[in-house]
């Protein structure tokens, strides 16, 4: 799906609407941001939100800088995959009944030969590395700190396993002058530095898919972040 697919009303429109129960107090495993809800999803709670979270990942994802267009049966059985995964992570924000941003990750190990890869070569041991894959917010959501919180939940839950030494994640290059970059786009680039991220510049890789409207696919530059994390104490 291409950002120029998207049904009329928007992202928000085209997400299922479900009921989500009220709380008093965010039970474990949740965290209250405000009027929007984290949930890390586990295999059980993943399968009701398969189909809704399949259709925000694409419909983010297929604007830049991604430009990805995958389908939905590849992403749900993605997803689904990754769900079961042992060490593997998908966090899910509502607003309400609305799914509106999403972090996934796995142990760095358990990644893309293409994404383990340039890690192993500079030295760095995988197994002790945990790879955030994509955050996802909706446009309508973005600039409140959603994407942020997302990350830093996502780093207390990898804490407590006390096996990770750091976390770290892809950024594709694409050209300041590319002809799909919309002249309001901005680099999250000065948040990732705020949660403590650096860019790693000895390490660098590639990744390739077919960019929407393209017919072949290409190999797109990636350059990662990283930071250290501290464990927890006793955990
Ligand atoms: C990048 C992204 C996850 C950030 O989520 P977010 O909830 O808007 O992030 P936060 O509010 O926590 O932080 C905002 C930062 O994101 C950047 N940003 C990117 N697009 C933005 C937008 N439309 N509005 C506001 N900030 C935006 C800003 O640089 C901002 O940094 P600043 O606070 O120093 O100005 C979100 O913009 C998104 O989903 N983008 C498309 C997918 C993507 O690029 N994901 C990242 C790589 S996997």
């Amino acid at each position: 799906m291409s950002a120029g697919a998207l049904p009329e009303g928007g992202f928000a429109a085209a997400l299922p609407a479900r009921p989500v129960p009220s709380h008093g107090r965010p039970p474990h495993g949740e965290t209250q941001l405000g009027n929007i809800r984290v949930e890390r999803l586990t295999a059980a709670a993943l399968a009701d939100r398969l189909e809704e979270l399949a259709v925000l990942r694409l419909a983010v994802l297929g604007e830049f800088p991604f430009l990805y267009s995958g389908s939905a049966a590849y992403e749900q059985r993605y997803l689904s995959d990754l769900g079961s995964l042992s060490g593997g992570l998908i966090l899910a924000a509502f607003e309400r009944d609305r799914m509106i941003a999403a972090a996934t990750g796995a142990p760095l190990d358990r990644e893309l030969d293409a994404l383990r890869d340039p890690f192993t070569h500079a030295g760095r041991d995988p197994r002790s590395i945990f790879y955030f894959g994509e955050v996802v917010v909706l446009p309508s959501h973005r600039g409140q700190g959603v994407g942020t919180a997302l990350l830093e939940i996502g780093e207390s839950h990898i804490r407590q396993g006390n096996r990770f030494t750091s976390a770290a994640f892809g950024e594709i290059v694409r050209s300041t002058d590319h002809p799909r970059r919309p002249k309001t786009y901005r680099t999250p680039d000065s948040a990732w530095r705020r949660l403590g991220y650096r860019l790693e510049p000895d390490i660098g890789g590639t990744l390739s898919w077919c960019d929407a409207g393209d017919r072949e696919e290409t190999a797109k530059p990636l350059r990662f972040w990283a930071k250290p994390l501290a464990t927890s104490i006793g955990a």
